[in-house]
């Protein structure tokens, strides 16, 4: 948009205001006084109240999915609303090291307001949070999440009123806390369900999405056997789609993203009509045709925090993120799939890879040399600067 056109609009002294904003800025901050009580805005408290930084409950229930993994059930005095498909990060302690992860919401944002916030962790022996949680996860223990976070959820303002989800196995979790949130009225569309799994032991969440359909006619849903050579195709979802416009979500394993992306292009969805949950991080760095390889296996790193400095070996195939934590150095971090821009650091010398699939760095931190840990990886030995928790 031309600036002309953008400034239209505008009154002369907001423009005024905008272009002096610097200036503006610094005599505020030469008026501070250190020992004016700051007194927070309602709006501010509002604020805070919606979007928590962190929020603890205490675990309650433990619900075995099969032998897929467990649903987890905290209390807690009134969790954040949160828009349904979000997730919250969770934080563990491990001996030394701390564990965080991104989990699905699976309750409903009704249910939050009432302190209950199921969250669903499928079993991976391989996993290292995933593997480690099912110990670490006590009934009664008192656990820590952040705020909820994550775009991937229906705006009516950005989305059709029609949404195709393609769900595979434990992963269509976010999509059954929106089915519960059209059937408690806290959402408003239409949502048809195409739920993959690899054989019926894995559709552990059909019981649930077959009371809900038969509730509301919002919510359908059809199952695919991989078993059975059954699979979601995009000749599967114009059939569902008819002529309407429709808005395709996708969540499940990663290497179902990759299948969609084609499929998407298929159908000739354009970005604001094909969303997906966060990526996560990456299974395999080698099968990443930018990645330039490693001459080494691991790398040192020197970690500066505030007054502190830290040295530690890191890993060439494991985001600098998951090595600070093992060694208990805790530092912000949500999405862990290089979108939220929590875990941004600077690095201030050394030679790094990022993968294009998880760059969420905007422009101007690209120039400045920031990073988001969670995506990071040391191709020499680095130093990065990184913000307290
Ligand atoms: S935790 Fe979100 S970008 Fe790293």
């Amino acid at each position: 948009m031309a600036k002309k056109e953008f400034l239209k609009g505008f009154g002369f002294s907001s423009i005024m205001n905008f272009l002096r904003r610097g200036k503006i800025r610094e005599k505020k901050i030469a008026k501070f006084d250190e020992n004016q009580v700051f007194v927070p805005s309602q709006t501010n408290l509002k604020a805070a109240a919606l979007h928590p930084k962190t929020q603890e409950g205490t675990l309650v229930e433990i619900t075995p999915m099969g032998d897929k993994g467990n649903i987890y059930t905290f209390q807690g005095d009134g969790f954040a609303f949160f828009r349904a498909g979000q997730y919250v990060n969770i934080r563990l302690n491990y001996g030394k090291s701390i564990i965080a992860r991104p989990i699905s919401i699976v309750s409903s944002p009704l249910e939050a307001l009432d302190g209950k916030l199921s969250l669903a962790i499928a079993s991976n022996p391989k996993g290292y949070f995933a593997a480690k949680a099912p110990e670490l996860l006590q009934l009664y223990k008192t656990f820590e999440f952040s705020g909820p976070s994550g775009d991937f959820y229906y705006s009516s303002t950005r989305d059709e009123p029609h949404v195709i989800a393609a769900a595979g196995g434990i992963g269509i979790t976010p999509i059954i806390s929106m089915a519960k949130a059209i059937l408690e009225g806290s959402e408003d569309f239409k949502l048809t369900i195409l739920y993959g799994v690899k054989n019926e032991k894995e559709a552990v969440f059909a019981p649930i999405l077959n009371e809900i359909c038969n509730k509301t006619n919002k919510v359908s849903f059809r199952l695919f056997y991989e078993n059975k050579g059954e699979y979601i195709t995009s000749l599967a979802i114009k059939a569902e789609a008819g002529n309407s416009p429709y808005s395709l979500f996708v969540c499940g394993p990663q290497g179902m993203y990759e299948a969609f992306d084609k499929i998407a292009k298929e159908l000739g969805l354009d970005q604001k009509h094909y969303r997906k949950e966060i990526f996560g991080s990456i299974k395999s760095l080698e099968s990443i045709p930018s990645y330039p390889g490693s001459k080494q296996k691991t790398y040192k790193g020197i970690i500066h925090m505030v007054d502190k400095i830290y040295e530690m070996e890191l890993p060439y195939d494991q985001p600098i993120l998951y090595a600070l934590e093992k060694e208990g150095i805790a530092t912000p971090n949500r999405c862990r799939g290089g979108i939220c821009g929590y875990c941004r650091g600077r690095i201030l010398k050394g030679e790094v890879y990022i993968p294009e699939i998880g760059d969420g760095r905007r422009e101007e931190d690209k120039k400045k040399g920031y990073a988001h840990l969670c995506m990071t990886y040391p191709l020499s030995d680095v130093e990065i600067e990184i913000p307290a928790p």
